[in-house]
């Protein structure tokens, strides 16, 4: 099979559904340290979104979808981490492989920069992979590259969680409920927001102690606060940007920690710095994880038993009707894409 080519989704410079097409991408044999990789299933992210519906639509054309998971199909001469039949997922950051970020940007980024997994065979280095857990379906372990890794960095490698620690969590995107299920399994506390009345059913079924809907409440960070009895949460797992972390910074306690993550609500807008300091809140920007965060991850999801939360699958023909089901905001949790 390698040595040839493979069927692939290509978006067109500039991007827009419109600008979605098919073809093929090669498929050269892998070198040392490379593996290929038969890939079975995706997943979908507000930023493989951007790339594909033309909010951030790539300069020459690009193979979408930072989320790849599959099984290997060959092995480069050579040592490797990997062996023929192994399954695996793949990484955010390919050339970040551990320690403090160094990286800067999506240029290195598949689906972003360089090709993602939107194709059926991908030869990389190794790098570009981890093991998938044990057990877990391909879909199930598409949904980890960017969202999990995401929640999971924000969570252990930055804020040095606890149990016992209070988590607050926004929405019922791919990131947030990660966030929701690795603060239950570690022990803490989660008060969780949504939209949506429904979805605040859902999440108390996922753990979640308290639930306040965000639209219905506009001063949540307030009520947040409140529920802790006015010392405020530990942590707060911040994805819609200008519209919340006004109410993210009521809500945090004093030296508190707020990962900005998301950009659901815009990409500017004002920071009140009077609580920043008053509070002396640590916030900390987060770009997903590096591959010693994924396999740290794995290891932990193994140990827990956790299993992601999958809103729905579809083939990778229907890719743009998996993106219109994620413009709509029906979803809970990841949608998922079979290759
Ligand atoms: N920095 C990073 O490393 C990183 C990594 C991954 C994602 N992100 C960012 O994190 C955000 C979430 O990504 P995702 O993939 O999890 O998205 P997603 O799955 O598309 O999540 C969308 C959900 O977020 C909620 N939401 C929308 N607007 C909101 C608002 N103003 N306040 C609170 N919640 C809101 C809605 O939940 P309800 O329907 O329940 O209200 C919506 O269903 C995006 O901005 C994405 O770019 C950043």
């Amino acid at each position: 099979m390698t040595g040839s080519t493979a069927r692939a989704v290509i978006v067109q410079p500039g991007g827009g559904f419109d600008k979605v097409t098919f073809g093929e991408r090669p498929v050269p044999e892998p070198g040392p340290g490379a593996i290929t990789v038969r890939l079975r299933a995706s997943s979908l992210n507000y930023h493989d979104y951007a790339v594909v519906s033309g909010m951030w639509g790539p300069s020459e054309p690009r193979v979408p979808m930072s989320d790849g998971a599959g099984e290997v199909e060959a092995v480069g001469p050579g040592p490797n981490d990997f062996a023929v039949g192994d399954r695996v997922v793949s990484t955010f950051f390919p050339t970040w492989t551990e320690g403090t970020p160094r990286v800067e940007g999506f240029a290195t980024v598949p689906g972003d920069g360089v090709d993602g997994y939107a194709r059926e065979r991908v030869t990389a280095p190794a790098s570009a992979f981890t093991h998938a857990p044990k057990g877990w379906d391909h879909a199930e372990a598409a949904t980890l590259t960017t969202a999990a890794l995401t929640a999971w960095r924000a969570l252990h490698a930055d804020a040095g969680l606890k149990s016992g620690d209070v988590v607050l969590v926004q929405g019922t995107g791919g990131v947030s409920l990660f966030a929701l299920q690795f603060a239950k399994a570690a022990g803490a506390t989660v008060i969780a927001t949504s939209s949506s009345d429904d979805k605040l059913e859902r999440l108390r079924g996922l753990g979640a102690d308290h639930v306040i809907n965000y639209r219905a409440d506009p001063a949540w960070g307030e009520t947040a606060r409140r529920l802790t009895d006015g010392r405020g949460v530990d942590h707060v797992v911040d994805v819609g940007g200008p519209a919340t972390l006004e109410q993210s910074m009521a809500a945090v306690r004093v030296a508190g920690h707020i990962s900005v993550i998301g950009i659901l609500s815009g990409v500017a807008g004002e920071l009140p710095l009077v609580p920043a300091l008053l509070k002396q809140i640590r916030l900390q920007g987060v770009l997903v994880g590096s591959r010693r965060h994924q396999i740290e991850m794995v290891r932990g999801i193994e140990a827990c038993g956790l299993r992601p939360v999958v809103d729905s699958r579809y083939p990778l023909d229907e890719l743009v009707a998996a993106f219109r089901h994620q413009e709509s905001n029906r979803h809970f949790g990841k949608i998922c894409i079979a290759i």
